[in-house]
């Protein structure tokens, strides 16, 4: 199916085609940060049931789950929680103690498997499409990002990025002009949230992706969920 038809569609209208289409197997996937908090609010206003799914690594900030909390209540939602499997968790923290990814890319992307990947996967075995918050101009892999797609990892299923062509600015109009509730951490100079240990607050002047795993190359800023375009 040829999907560029949705490029030129707002991102109420790319989500609304994909609630009537898929109801409840789609899933936004959620790590409550700025973008996931604006396509929740979108889609609670274009139907009451949705399917809402995030990734708890077991790492995040106390403010993120706070904030999950905080978004189950404003909305009247459910939301998904995937842990990754205790065996695994257990043997990598065994095997390697509890900051290996500070060791290497490879280290890195172990714990990031474990903790996202492996359980992404778990939950979109229950869908036959994923909703995400990714913008083009957020990393340099994601300039070629399209707002419908097949999931170019997991065929068949269906990727939707309605606000893959959104500014941060525009983000953040809609959540003021819509008082969406947000992660408290954004007010302290976090543009963008993962895990606790991999997570910094950024500096005036540096990219908003500056503080994720920045001891790293931007070229090698994803953690598996998203293949760089
Ligand atoms: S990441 O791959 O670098 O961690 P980023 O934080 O930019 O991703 O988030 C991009 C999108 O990936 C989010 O808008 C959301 O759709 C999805 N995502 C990221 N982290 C999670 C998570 N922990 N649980 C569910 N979805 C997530
Ligand atoms: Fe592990 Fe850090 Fe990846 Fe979280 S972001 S899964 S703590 S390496």
């Amino acid at each position: 199916m040829d999907h560029s038809q949705f490029e030129s569609k707002s991102p109420q209208e790319v989500l609304k085609w994909a609630l009537e289409k898929y109801g409840t197997r789609v899933g936004i996937a959620s790590s409550f940060g700025l973008e996931d908090m604006v396509l929740i609010d979108m889609a609670s206003k274009i139907t009451d049931e949705f399917t809402v799914f995030t990734l708890d690594t077991g790492r995040l900030h106390e403010e993120t789950y706070l904030t999950m909390d905080r978004t189950r209540s404003h909305y009247g939602i459910a939301i998904q929680s995937y842990f990754p499997k205790t065996e695994a968790v257990e043997q990598l923290e065994r095997e390697k103690g509890f900051f290996s990814f500070k060791e290497s890319l490879e280290n890195r992307k172990e714990c990031c498997a474990i903790r996202k990947v492996e359980p992404l996967s778990r939950a979109l075995s229950t869908l036959d499409a994923w909703i995400t918050g990714i913008r083009r101009d957020q990393i340099v892999t994601r300039t070629d990002i399209q707002k419908v797609s097949e999931d170019a990892d997991r065929p068949p299923l269906i990727k939707i990025n309605p606000i893959a062509d959104w500014s941060l600015e525009q983000v953040q109009d809609y959540i003021e002009k819509n008082k969406v509730p947000v992660n408290p951490l954004h007010k302290q100079n976090y543009p963008s949230i993962g895990c606790a240990p991999c997570t910094r607050p950024i500096e005036a002047g540096e990219d908003i992706r500056a503080g994720r795993w920045w001891w790293e190359n931007p070229d090698h800023k994803e953690c598996g969920l998203h293949r760089p375009a």
